[in-house]
Formats: C-alpha cells, structure tokens, sequence
C-alpha cells in the first residue's frame, strides 16, 4: 500500500513574531511550506501529500502548490485545517483515501528534514511497527515544575530527569494508518503536541528511530536565521 504524508501548516507563528503565518514566510526565497512538501514529496512510497493550511488562506496555498508541482507519480492535495495542530492532522488524516497504509505526519515548520530521516521512518514502519519517531538526544539538561510560574515570578523546580534517558523528538512521524486514526479518535483533549503521544496512550508502543540536525523545528527567530544558514550552505 502506498504512503501519505499529512503536513500540518495551519498555525500562525506566534513565537516567530508578527508577520504572515509561519508556513508561509520565506526561507532562502522561497515558502517554508514549499521546503516542507519537497522533502516528503521525495520520500519513498510517498504517492500523496496532504497540506493542512490556514482556512484564510486555502486559495493562496493552493496556487502556491500548483506554481511548484511535485515529482511525477505523487499527488497533492490542500485542505483547511483547525485551531491546535492536533485538530488540523485530523482534519488532513480525513482527507486520506482508504488506499493508504502508512502515514506520515510531518511539520510545515521543519522544512530542512534530509529525506534519509523520511526514509527511515517510512522503512521502520514498513517493517512492522506501528508508530515510529526521530529522535535526538537531548543537550540541555531539562527541569520540570509543578505549573508554569506568572510572568516575572521564579519558577520552583521539582525534579530533574536523568538527561541520558530523553530525547527531543522531531517529525516525520510515521504510523500504520489505522494505528493512527485509531489514536486521533481515541484522544480525550485536542492539545497533544505530537502525535505519537496519542498512540502512546492506547497503549501501543512507539519506537526511536535517529532523528537529524536539520530536522529541527523553525519557532522563534534565532531558528529562522539558522535554516538560512543551514540552506546556504546545501546551496554551495
Ligand atoms: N499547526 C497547525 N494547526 C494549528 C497549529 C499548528 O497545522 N492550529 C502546525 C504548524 O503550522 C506547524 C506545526 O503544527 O507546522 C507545529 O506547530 P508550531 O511549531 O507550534 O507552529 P505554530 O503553532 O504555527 O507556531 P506558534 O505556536 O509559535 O504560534
Ligand atoms: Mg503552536
């Protein structure tokens, strides 16, 4: 059964300060989202990709699509997606023909992923498991808190996880369709961050796979500025 990848755009950007919303803001010359598309467009088995835009500007990125066709034998398709991220990948995992086995799940705002790490991803699920994550060790050690603290106020600390046991996890994330859809019904609320947490709390297990450097995710300004680099660079 052929792939689908399901890329979330609909968020505004907030944290990457005013401007168009995030997926749409140019990087090297050209729509985040278009980086985005690209990179799983060229994945293998990846016969569809699904785009979940802002409502506002459905016609906009459908045109913007058109203007940059993806390979042959992949299709994609753009459709209008909803208030938190997990709200807009169900509304994309909606639009997948039955025809489809295995779905990747991929952020507009980690434009730069190497098509190895789609790869990856895709071959360890075609191998028989149900939800596979890029992951990369972490490098800051983390604190938890108890709430997050009012603005200006220090913030009590609780514990402190034995850094060699986390990982920053990334996208694509890749599921068994079914696997999937089964998790996004089940969920209880609509703020899951990532998918694979979902189908974790079925009770299904997840597996690591290595994520990469370049898969990380454009959210404040900083981040920006190293994708240009990180581009510049390829471009050479
Ligand atoms: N996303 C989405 N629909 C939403 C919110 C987020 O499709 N209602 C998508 C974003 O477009 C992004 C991915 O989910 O590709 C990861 O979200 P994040 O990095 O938080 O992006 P934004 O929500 O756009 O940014 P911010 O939280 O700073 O506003
Ligand atoms: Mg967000």
């Amino acid at each position: 059964a052929p792939a689908a990848a399901v890329i979330p755009a609909a968020g505004l950007g907030l944290r990457l300060g005013p401007g168009a919303p995030k997926a749409l803001r140019p990087l090297g010359g050209t729509p985040m989202l278009v980086h985005a598309v690209r990179a799983m467009a060229r994945g293998r088995t990846i016969a569809l990709v699904v785009v979940v835009a802002p409502a506002e500007q459905l016609t906009l990125v459908r045109s913007l699509l058109d203007e940059h066709p993806p390979p042959p034998g992949v299709e994609q398709l753009v459709v209008a997606g909803g208030a938190t991220r997990q709200e807009s990948v169900r509304l994309g995992l909606a639009a997948l023909p039955e025809s489809v086995g295995v779905v990747l799940v991929h952020d507009a705002a980690r434009p730069l992923v190497p098509v190895e790490t789609v790869d990856a991803v895709t071959a360890t699920v075609r191998a028989g498991a149900p939800a596979v994550v890029p992951a990369l060790p972490v490098t800051d050690t983390v604190k938890a808190i108890a709430h997050p603290g009012a603005p200006g106020e220090p913030e009590p600390v609780v514990a402190t996880p034995e850094r060699a046991l986390l990982r920053a996890v990334q996208t694509p994330q890749g599921f068994d369709r079914a696997t999937l859809l089964a998790a996004h019904e089940a969920a209880t609320s609509d703020l899951a961050t990532d998918d694979a947490g979902l189908v974790e709390r079925m009770g299904v297990e997840v597996v690591l796979v290595p994520g990469h450097e370049e898969a990380f995710k454009v959210t404040r300004p900083l981040d920006l500025l190293l994708a240009e680099a990180v581009l510049a660079r390829r471009r050479i």
